[in-house]
């Protein structure tokens, strides 16, 4: 198999200034578990230039989506911003990817904490039935600055509940919690302030997070990864290391770039 395939772009869709989404062919060969990522990117001059991406997209589907950030003096992404239909993109063709849910102790509910485009990998999971098979209840937090920036709100509370394969697993025990910190909104503060006063269950009506019946993943801003980890460790949640099932697991492929 090839180390890249060129995918042809189908779709763009720019959410704001800063944030937009694509999706592109799939070759068929193309395998992942949903969660996952991979490395996409563009050839420029005469080189691959390649940045870590999840997959929005779950794996039953045809196609892929990347949800992606402009960043106007990035490398990657100040060209990315500019692709259309019909522009080739290059995927990776070897994904991995820590966001497992095999990787966590069985326990009651998975708890997706994810903050700006960390809510991609989660996309792809929420679309999973083994993930409802898995847990009673999957709770979907997203963290943003503002509410323009909670993208796929719409596909999560209206489409995805009416969905032909997984709406009705999503309707029963898909419970999401969209926050914003920088203007008013219905939810509003950091997803680890709201987690560690309590208010993030209560609004859900749910228990408190406990080692015995809660699981978390963790995708988005490196210091919320880093505040996620001290709160998750104070209560007793240990990070799954070499494949060991435990209470969390945090995708850290983007932190380093
Ligand atoms: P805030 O507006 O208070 O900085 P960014 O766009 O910088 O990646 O941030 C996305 C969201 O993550 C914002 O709502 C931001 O809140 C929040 N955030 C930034 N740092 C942290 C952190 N250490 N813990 C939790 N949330 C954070």
């Amino acid at each position: 198999m090839r180390a890249m395939n060129p995918e042809k772009v189908l779709s763009v869709h720019h959410w704001t200034d800063e944030l937009f989404s694509f999706t592109t062919t799939r070759d068929p060969g193309f395998r992942f578990k949903n969660g996952q990522f991979t490395m996409i990117g563009l050839q420029t001059e005469g080189k691959p230039l390649m940045r870590a991406y999840s997959m929005v997209s779950a794996n039953h589907e045809d196609h892929l989506e990347f949800f992606s950030i402009k960043v106007q003096d990035g490398p990657l992404t100040s060209r990315l911003q500019h692709i259309q239909e019909g522009d080739e993109v290059l995927v990776n063709t070897k994904p991995t990817g820590t966001l497992v849910v095999d990787h966590l102790k069985p326990a009651k509910r998975l708890w997706m904490m994810s903050t700006g485009t960390g809510l991609a990998p989660f996309m792809s999971l929420i679309k999973d039935p083994y993930v409802y098979e898995s847990f009673d209840q999957i709770i979907l937090v997203h963290g943003c600055r503002y509410v323009s920036e909670l993208a796929y709100e719409q596909d999560i509370t209206q489409d995805l509940p009416n969905d032909e394969l997984i709406g009705e697993l999503v309707s029963n025990q898909l419970l999401y919690y969209p926050t914003v910190t920088r203007e008013e909104y219905k939810h509003q503060g950091r997803i680890t302030d709201l987690l560690e006063s309590g208010k993030l269950a209560e609004d859900l009506g749910l228990p408190q997070p406990n080692t015995d019946e809660d699981r978390f993943m963790l995708c988005g801003s490196p210091a919320m990864l880093d505040d996620m980890c001290v709160i998750l460790e104070r209560n007793g949640f240990h990070e799954s290391r070499h494949g060991e099932q435990a209470e969390y697991v945090i995708e850290r492929a983007f932190v380093e770039k």
